[in-house]
C-alpha cells in the first residue's frame, strides 16, 4: 500500500529530469504511523502530515521554507536526509533528487540504500539543528570535534588544521586558539553555532540544511549567526536550506522561500516578489504580522486561529478557516489551482481567488 522508505533493492536509484538543481524534491509527502514491517501501527491509518511538497534548491541559493509551527517544515527538512523518526515515519511518495556535481546524474535519496545515503550525510548534505549542545559533544574540545570531520571527509586530509582555523576566523572568531581548546560549555550559544556552522561547511557539502539554527539565541547574535551562515555559504558556493518561522529572517536573508501551511507549500518566488508581492492570504498574513514592518505596534495584525492538525486537515483549501477571503469553492473537494504572479513567472501561489 505505502511505498517503503528504506528499499534495499537493487533498483535503478539514478533518475532522469532533475534539471541543474542541487535538488529537486517533488511530490514529497510523509506520513506517520507505521511499524517495523511498514504496516499501518495497530491496523490505524497513518496520519498523513505533508502532501506533495514540491522545490528546487540550485547551487549556492539560500532558499528559505517559512511557516508557523506544525506547518511540516521540519519534517520537510528531516525527509530529505530520511532522518525522521523509525519506524513510524514514511515517505508514502514522492522523490528527492540530489546530484553531487554539475556533470552528476541525480540519485533519489528517498530510495538510496541506507549504506549509500550515510555517504551523503554529513559530507555532501550537512545539517544545522536549533540546538547547538545536541551537535556537539560536551566532553570534546573543539578542536577534536572539528579535527574528527576529516575522518569522513571527501577531501585532502593535507594541511587541515590550518583550513579549521581559517573557517573560524571566517566565521568571526578572534581567538581562534582559545575556541579550539575550550569545551562546548565554555562557549555562548552563538558562539556554538558558529562553531556548528564551520563543522558544516569543513566537508565542503553541496548542501546545509539548517532547521531554526538561530531561534535559541538572542535576536543580536541571530542575526551574527544568520550573517556568518549567510556569508560563508556563499564564499564556499554552498546552497542553504533554511526553515524558519520568521518572514523578517526570510526577507533579509532568503534569495528564494517557500510558504509552507498544513503540510503543503501555498506559494513560492523570488524573496523580494513574495515580499513585496504576497499573492496568498496567508502570505500577506505572515507579512502583516512581522513587528517591524509597524511602527505603531497597534496596526500590527495577527492571523486568527492556529494551524491544524493533520487529524483535522479539512478537504479544498486547508487556510480556509483562517481566511477573510474564503468563499463556498475553497470548501469543495478541489485543490486551489496553481496561480502564476502576472510580473514574474517563477513566482507562484495555490488559491482560488483570481490574483
Ligand atoms: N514524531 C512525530 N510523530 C507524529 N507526528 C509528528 C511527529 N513529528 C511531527 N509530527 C507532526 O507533523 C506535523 C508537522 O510537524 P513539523 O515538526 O514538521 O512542524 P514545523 O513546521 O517544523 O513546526 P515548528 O515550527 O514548531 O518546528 C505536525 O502536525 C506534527 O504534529
Ligand atoms: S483558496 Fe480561498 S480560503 Fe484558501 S487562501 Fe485562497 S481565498 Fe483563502
Ligand atoms: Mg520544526
Amino acid at each position: 500500500m505505502f511505498r517503503d522508505c528504506h528499499p534495499e533493492r537493487s533498483a535503478q536509484h539514478e533518475v532522469e529530469g532533475s534539471g541543474n538543481a542541487v535538488l529537486r524534491v517533488r511530490d514529497l509527502s510523509v506520513a506517520f504511523g507505521f511499524d517495523k514491517k511498514g504496516n499501518p501501527r495497530d491496523g490505524i491509518k497513518p496520519l498523513q502530515v505533508t502532501d506533495r511538497v514540491s522545490f528546487d534548491i540550485h547551487s549556492g541559493e539560500f532558499f528559505a521554507l517559512v511557516g508557523e509551527s506544525g506547518c511540516g517544515k521540519s519534517v520537510t527538512a528531516m525527509s530529505i536526509l530520511r532522518l525522521l523518526p523509525q519506524p513510524s515515519a514514511r515517505i508514502v511518495e514522492g522523490s528527492v533528487l540530489y546530484r553531487a556535481s554539475e556533470d552528476a546524474a541525480p540519485i533519489d535519496l528517498a530510495t538510496l540504500p541506507l549504506a549509500d545515503l550515510q555517504k551523503v550525510r554529513g559530507a555532501e548534505i550537512a545539517c544545522i539543528f536549533q540546538e547547538p549542545m545536541q551537535a556537539l559533544n560536551p566532553v570534546v574540545t573543539i578542536k577534536k570535534q572539528l579535527m574528527e570531520v576529516f575522518k569522513f571527509c571527501k577531501h585532502s586530509k593535507g594541511g587541515f588544521m590550518t583550513v579549521i582555523r581559517d573557517m573560524l576566523a571566517l566565521a568571526g572568531f578572534k581567538d581562534v586558539n582559545r575556541v579550539l581548546e575550550s569545551y562546548p560549555h565554555e562557549l555562548s550559544g552563538g558562539m556554538l553555532q558558529r562553531v556548528c556552522i564551520v563543522m558544516a561547511l569543513l566537508s565542503k557539502p553541496r548542501l546545509i540544511i539548517a532547521d531554526e539554527p538561530t531561534t535559541a539565541l538572542d535576536v543580536t547574535v541571530q542575526a551574527q549567526v544568520l550573517a556568518v551562515l549567510k556569508d560563508m555559504a556563499s564564499r564556499m558556493g554552498t546552497a542553504v536550506l533554511l526553515i524558519t518561522h520568521n518572514m523578517g529572517i526570510v526577507s533579509q536573508y532568503a534569495d528564494r522561500v517557500a510558504v509552507m501551511y498544513a503540510g503543503r507549500i501555498v506559494e513560492m518566488g523570488g524573496v523580494r516578489d513574495v515580499i513585496d508581492h504576497p499573492m496568498h492570504p496567508y502570505t500577506q498574513g505572515l507579512l502583516a504580522a512581522i513587528p517591524e514592518n509597524h511602527s505603531d505596534m497597534r496596526t500590527m495584525k495577527s492571523i486568527p486561529g492556529s494551524v491544524p492538525h493533520p487529524r483535522d486537515f479539512a478537504k479544498g483549501c486547508r487556510f480556509a478557516d483562517r481566511c477573510e477571503k474564503c468563499t463556498e469553492q475553497c470548501r469543495s473537494d478541489e485543490l486551489p489551482p496553481k496561480q502564476k504572479a502576472p510580473d514574474s513567472e517563477n513566482h507562484e501561489a495555490n488559491c482560488f481567488l483570481a490574483m
